[in-house]
């Protein structure tokens, strides 16, 4: 039986914030991943590799088995809204909130709202549960800028500091959810593997409670 783990990561906060987990869990990369333009990286453990993918591919790699584990964001989680997949552990990094925002002080229209976002189907479920008729309008990136131009009247993102609303004379209004970054784990995987997947996922708990202390 493969004792080989595939890890998938995403470059940026959760590589950053992941590196130091798995050091603690005995698993660093041979190479420095910032300074290489490769997607996939040996490490000190030879069964273990990792995979450089975007941060909203994460949980694609896994639940299709490309990964046998990988790293993703619980606002990443909430809208790919899969049950493929097994979360195991909290890795409580990447600490943010999911939150609708818009313009300081300004009443909301009469009629339909409408909220731009990356997170399409969070926004639909938020609002389909308060009754609410909304109009989505997705967007890849820079969302603050769609109230300032009447492309939307609100958005949803995820808020840490709260400077990119203000530098956008945005507030944060309702929280939808907590966020912090997830191990997830293939469901193939977890049978087949089960012995050294769960070895691993008890280093990594062990590695976020010392981080915690
Ligand atoms: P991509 O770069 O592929 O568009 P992304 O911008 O969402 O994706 P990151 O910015 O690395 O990727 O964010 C990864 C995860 O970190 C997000 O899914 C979210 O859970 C969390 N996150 C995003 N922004 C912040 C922030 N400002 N502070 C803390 N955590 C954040
Ligand atoms: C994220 C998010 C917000 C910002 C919130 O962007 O999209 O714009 O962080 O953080 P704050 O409340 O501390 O300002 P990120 O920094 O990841 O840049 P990105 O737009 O390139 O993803």
């Amino acid at each position: 039986m493969s004792k080989s783990l595939t890890i998938a990561l995403s470059k940026g906060r959760i590589l950053d914030d992941t590196l130091p987990l798995l050091k603690l869990a005995g698993i660093e990369p041979v190479e420095d991943l910032d300074k290489s333009r490769k997607l996939i990286f040996g490490t000190t453990d030879p069964d273990v590799r990792l995979l450089i993918v975007r941060a909203t591919d994460v949980p694609t790699y896994v639940e299709q088995g490309a990964a046998d584990l990988g790293v993703a964001g619980k606002d990443v989680l909430m809208e790919y809204g899969s049950q493929g997949l097994y979360e195991p552990l909290d890795l409580k990094i990447a600490n943010c909130k999911l939150m609708t925002a818009g313009p300081v002080n300004t009443p909301e229209p009469k009629g339909r709202l409408r909220v731009a976002t990356k997170f399409v189907n969070v926004a639909k479920r938020y609002y389909a549960a308060q009754g609410r008729q909304v109009e989505v309008i997705k967007l890849y990136g820079s969302m603050e800028l769609a109230p300032l131009v009447g492309l939307a009247d609100k958005i949803i993102d995820v808020v840490d500091t709260g400077n990119t609303l203000r530098a956008n004379g945005l507030e944060p209004q309702e929280l939808i959810a907590d966020i912090s970054s997830r191990l997830i784990v293939n469901k193939a995987a977890m049978k087949m593997k089960h012995a050294r997947i769960q070895s691993l996922i008890e280093l990594l708990a062990a590695a976020v409670e010392r981080r915690a202390g």
